[in-house]
């Protein structure tokens, strides 16, 4: 486990969703209610939100399901759980504190698996994501489909330079500023830039056993959202 992210993440829990929504002018829940259209198109049982934190793709997730479908939200973060708990919708998930490299579920459980802008963190090397990939794809049913929403590196290279400088420039004052977690912020404004483009997410999540990978781009490939089939 890595106790380093977890840290972390113990830190910013009660400010977490607010710095997300100044600090990209609240496209993030735009983007997530995307990824959650796209999610939920095919319906299914039992759908797992992994690296939930305070529960917000969890519990759009909930409002979307029909009655006989359980979410499940998964996380190593008891301060992050915590706060995805008190949410409207909190009562109707199922919790699970746990490392997503070892998911508590047998093989072939999950209709859906989401993740919302945790793929930096569990990207703790090229192999590390492959690995957690292949647990994603462990759990999911045959046909079942992965949905990954994250930032991404828009292709125009002069695109790409603004939005680093805008992150070297805003991310760490501002997170720090508002959360009090210097730690937590020097983290998030390093792990952007250094992010896969799409494309080689993609290659990513084939080598880790995925047959199926589409992917959109939004706003000029500042984040993308992923769609493997198992
Ligand atoms: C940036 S937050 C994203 C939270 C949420 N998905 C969202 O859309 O806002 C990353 C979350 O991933 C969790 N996390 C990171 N690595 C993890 C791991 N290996 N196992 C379980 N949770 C992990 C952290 O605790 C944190 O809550």
């Amino acid at each position: 486990m890595n106790k380093g992210i977890q840290k972390i993440f113990s830190e910013v829990p009660k400010t977490y969703e607010l710095v997300n929504h100044i600090l990209t002018f609240g496209l993030d829940i735009l983007w997530r209610k995307k990824a959650v259209k796209i999610a939920v198109s095919q319906g299914g049982t039992h759908w797992l939100d992994v690296c939930t934190g305070t529960g917000e793709t969890a519990n759009y997730l909930v409002k979307k399901a029909e009655r006989g479908t359980t979410v499940y939200a998964a996380d190593f973060s008891l301060p992050m759980l915590s706060e995805a708990r008190k949410k409207p919708n909190g009562n109707a998930i199922q919790f699970t504190l746990s490392d997503i490299k070892y998911l508590p579920f047998p093989d072939n459980t999950f209709d859906l698996i989401t993740i919302s802008f945790a793929t930096r963190n569990i990207n703790t090397s090229r192999d590390a994501l492959e690995t957690s990939f292949k647990e994603f794809y462990r759990v999911l049913k045959p046909g079942g489909r992965f949905i990954n929403l994250e930032t991404s590196q828009p292709e125009s290279p002069l695109i790409r330079k603004i939005v680093h400088l805008f992150i070297k420039i805003f991310v760490k004052p501002i997170g720090s500023l508002i959360s009090g977690s210097k730690a937590g912020y020097a983290y998030l404004s390093q792990t952007i830039p250094r992010f896969y483009p799409a494309d080689e997410l993609t290659s990513i999540l084939r080598k880790s056993g995925f047959r199926t990978v589409h992917y959109i781009s939004l706003l000029f490939g500042v984040a993308a959202i992923h769609e493997s089939l198992k």
